[in-house]
């Protein structure tokens, strides 16, 4: 497989294209931002972290019957997946209430949720992700009802199955953002990442009664540095994987 031009360069990631036509060569990067990029760092070892991570991930999802475009990892920062016609949408799960979800309502961060909640937000940095729900997104013409449909009932298939995955390493999978696209054959399927940096993962371990956060929140919040949890969600995916 060839690395040929760049087609794109997001706040974590590089995309180029390849000698294949239906395949990307993904580059993970250090940078870490947040607040739409108003707090920026360049912290080593996070772009290895997280392109490990999604890998083990997805495979984990693969096996439980979740497909997504991923192909393979190819080195510590690089892997291949399937080219995607991406939906201009952030699509986020939540099991338990926090950040932005807390917020708006008054709720105490921390609360379980009677069920979980599916929320879609336009993705535009000039416009910092907007909310939007499923009539908006057939109305402005971003997805058909079908396509929404379907978008829908695999980020609660997604949800249901990261859930499993993330309890068998003692960790709450409090909420996550995934993107959605469709391949050239017109396959609608999971795409982007799925990290410490788009999920909310709290340890079970911690039995001191605060939350221990693996996650990004120790970079948005000024908690500490992210790399050793990262690296505990990498060490317990890897060791759920090899005995699965
Ligand atoms: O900030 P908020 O509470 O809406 O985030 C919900 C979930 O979506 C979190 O897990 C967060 O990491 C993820 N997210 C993301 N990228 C965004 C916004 C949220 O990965 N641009």
């Amino acid at each position: 497989m060839e690395k040929l031009e760049k087609l794109y360069e997001g706040k974590a990631k590089k995309l180029y294209a390849t000698d294949d036509p239906d395949v990307l060569w993904v580059e993970y990067m250090n940078q870490a931002t947040a607040g739409n990029g108003e707090k920026k760092a360049q912290i080593e070892g996070k772009g290895a972290l997280n392109n490990r991570i999604t890998a083990v991930v997805f495979d984990l999802l693969r096996a439980r019957g979740v497909d997504s475009h991923f192909v393979r990892r190819i080195s510590e920062t690089e892997q291949l997946v399937r080219k995607m016609n991406m939906y201009p949408l952030e699509i986020i799960m939540r099991n338990t209430a926090a950040g932005s979800f807390a917020k708006r309502y008054g709720v105490e961060e921390g609360t379980e949720l009677n069920k979980p909640i599916l929320e879609f937000c336009l993705k535009s940095d000039e416009l910092g992700d907007p909310f939007i729900n499923e009539d908006g997104i057939v109305a402005l013409g971003l997805a058909d009802e079908d396509e929404v449909a379907e978008i829908s009932r695999q980020a609660r298939a997604v949800n249901a199955a990261l859930t499993d995955i993330f309890a068998r390493i003692d960790v709450r999978l409090v909420d996550f953002k995934i993107e959605e696209g469709r391949t050239s054959d017109g396959a609608i399927l999971l795409a982007d990442e799925i990290t410490p940096d788009t999920c909310r993962l709290w340890d079970l371990k911690d039995r001191s009664g605060r939350i221990e956060h693996l996650d990004k929140d120790l970079f948005r919040r000024d908690l500490g540095n992210i790399i050793p949890a990262y690296e505990e969600i990498h060490d317990r995916l890897t060791a759920l994987a090899k005995a699965e």
